[in-house]
C-alpha cells in the first residue's frame, strides 16, 4: 500500500531545506528517521544512512523506513556519531535535535569532515553558542542560518562546511549566528536568546559579580537591537 506522505515539523523542514538535491545523506541521531524518509519520498536525496547510538531509536527508524517503502535506499546504522560512517559514503551530514556540545563532540571525532565538499546541517536544541564557537575555532564556516518556531519554541539550523579562510569574529556572533530581525522566526529566536542572557545578567548582579553581569547585559541589549534590524551583525 502506498501511504500518504506525512508533514515534517517546521524544525526538520528547515533542516531539509539545506540538504543538496541528489546527495547521499547521513542523519546522525536519526531516532524516528522522519528526515531521511521524507527526503527520499520527495526524491530530494538518492540515498541515506539513518544512524543512531541506541537500538531503540533504530527500531523506530526501521518501522518508518518499512512503512514508507524506502528500504532499498536506506542503510540503518548503529553508530556513536559518525564512528561507523565512511567518508566515501555521504555528501551531506545532518546532526539535529541534540545539544550544541554533543554536536561539536561528534564533529570533533570525525576529522574527515574538514573537507569543503562535506556539508554539515546542524540543529542544536541548546548551547548553540558553544557550537558556533567550536565551529569558528576549528575552521568551519556557517554559510547559512535560519530559525523556525513551532508551538512556542524557536530553533536555529545552520549549514556549515570547512572553510578556515572565511570565519566570523566576535562574541555577539556566538549568540546570534547569522540571524537577524528580517524574518519573524529570526526575530523571535533572538528575543528569546536576549531574555535568557538578561536573566543571567540579573542573577550575576544579585550575586555581586558586576563585571560579568555587565557583559551579559550588554550582549542581551545587542541581541534585542539585532532583533529589530534586517542587516546582520554590528558587534557591541
Ligand atoms: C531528540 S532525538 C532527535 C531526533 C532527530 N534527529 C530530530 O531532530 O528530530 C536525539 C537522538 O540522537 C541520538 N543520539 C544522541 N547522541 C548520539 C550520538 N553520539 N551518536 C548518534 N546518535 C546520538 C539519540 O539516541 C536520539 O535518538
Amino acid at each position: 500500500m502506498n501511504r500518504p506522505m506525512f508533514r515534517l515539523d517546521p524544525r526538520l523542514e528547515l533542516c531539509a531545506s539545506f540538504v543538496r538535491e541528489g546527495c547521499r545523506l547521513a542523519d546522525i541521531g536519526t531516532d524516528h528517521a522522519y528526515l531521511p524518509v521524507w527526503l527520499l519520498k520527495k526524491e530530494k536525496i538518492s540515498y541515506a544512512i539513518a544512524a543512531d547510538i541506541h537500538l531503540g531509536p533504530l527500531r523506530r527508524a526501521e518501522k518508518n523506513i518499512r512503512k514508507y517503502h524506502v528500504e532499498e535506499k536506506v542503510s540503518i546504522r548503529l553508530s556513536d556519531g559518525l564512528e561507523t560512517v565512511f567518508p566515501i559514503e555521504v555528501d551531506d551530514i545532518v546532526i539535529a535535535g541534540m545539544g550544541g556540545e554533543t554536536i561539536a563532540k561528534i564533529i570533533a571525532e570525525a576529522p574527515w569532515l574538514k573537507d569543503e565538499k562535506k556539508h554539515l546541517i546542524l540543529q542544536p536544541m541548546t548551547s548553540a553558542e558553544d557550537l558556533r564557537r567550536y565551529l569558528k575555532e576549528n575552521g568551519f564556516s556557517v554559510q547559512e542560518e535560519r530559525a523556525a518556531c513551532d508551538s512556542g519554541h524557536c530553533y536555529t539550523a545552520m549549514l556549515a562546511w570547512y572553510d578556515p579562510k572565511n570565519l566570523p569574529q566576535g562574541k555577539l556572533y556566538e549568540y546570534a549566528g547569522l540571524l537577524d530581525g528580517s524574518t519573524p522566526a529570526g526575530r523571535e529566536y533572538l528575543l528569546k536568546c536576549a531574555e535568557r542572557l538578561q536573566k543571567k545578567a540579573d542573577g550575576l548582579e544579585q550575586a555581586g559579580n558586576q563585571d560579568k553581569s555587565k557583559e551579559y547585559g550588554t550582549l542581551a541589549k545587542a541581541l534585542r537591537e539585532l532583533a529589530e534590524t534586517e542587516g546582520g551583525l554590528t558587534e557591541p
